[in-house]
């Protein structure tokens, strides 16, 4: 792999579904993260859900979804427009290399381009979740205080960060 790897995100059309469905996190993980068919099917159903893909160079290696309004995961309103990010991993075998730093940057980089009216985006993660703590805030998403009971696995920190401009 070359040192500027080519990480791009797309919606998750169909052509890019088979490889998306092949992608899995090691099974410890599926408490942070559900099994991804059943996130495609659920964002399929939900209005304003966005499936997307992260690649690398034309491999499929992640995934998230967006959603047009935080609400759907924080299950509060934002005072500043603020889109939701949720279900955001990096293939097992893809892990550890840095990949999921530049996916979230490109991700990013993306949301700011085609939501030209969101000012932040909003996620929620597991408290014992410290890899994906680290990579969030690493960013520069922070913690907001207060803990969300929503989640599949116990209680979650509220992150929020500023759309780059
Ligand atoms: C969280 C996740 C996306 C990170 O992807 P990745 O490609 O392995 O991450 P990177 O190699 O780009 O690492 C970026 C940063 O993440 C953090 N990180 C990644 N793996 C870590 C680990 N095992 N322990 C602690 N921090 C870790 C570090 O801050 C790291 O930066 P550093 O290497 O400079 O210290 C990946 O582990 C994953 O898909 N996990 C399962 C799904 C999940 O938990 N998603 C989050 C749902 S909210």
């Amino acid at each position: 792999m070359s040192v500027h790897p080519d990480i791009r995100v797309l919606p998750a059309d169909t052509a890019l579904r088979p490889a998306l469905l092949t992608l899995d996190v090691d099974e410890a993980q599926h408490a942070y993260v559900g099994r991804i068919a059943d996130s495609l099917a659920d964002a399929d159903a939900c209005e304003g859900s966005e499936p997307m893909a992260i690649l690398c160079g034309a491999e499929a290696i992640g995934f998230y979804r967006v959603e047009r309004s935080a609400r759907s995961i924080a299950g509060m309103d934002f005072e500043r427009a603020t889109l939701g990010l949720r279900s955001f991993f990096i293939d097992a075998r893809w892990q550890g290399r840095g990949l999921g730093a530049l996916a979230l940057d490109a991700a990013m980089r993306d949301l700011a381009r085609r939501h030209p009216a969101a000012l932040d985006v909003a996620l929620t993660v597991n408290v014992r979740n410290t890899a994906a703590i680290a990579l969030y805030r690493r960013y520069g998403f922070r913690e907001t205080g207060g803990l969300y009971h929503g989640g599949r696995s116990g209680p979650q920190h509220l992150m929020v960060c500023a759309l780059p401009r």
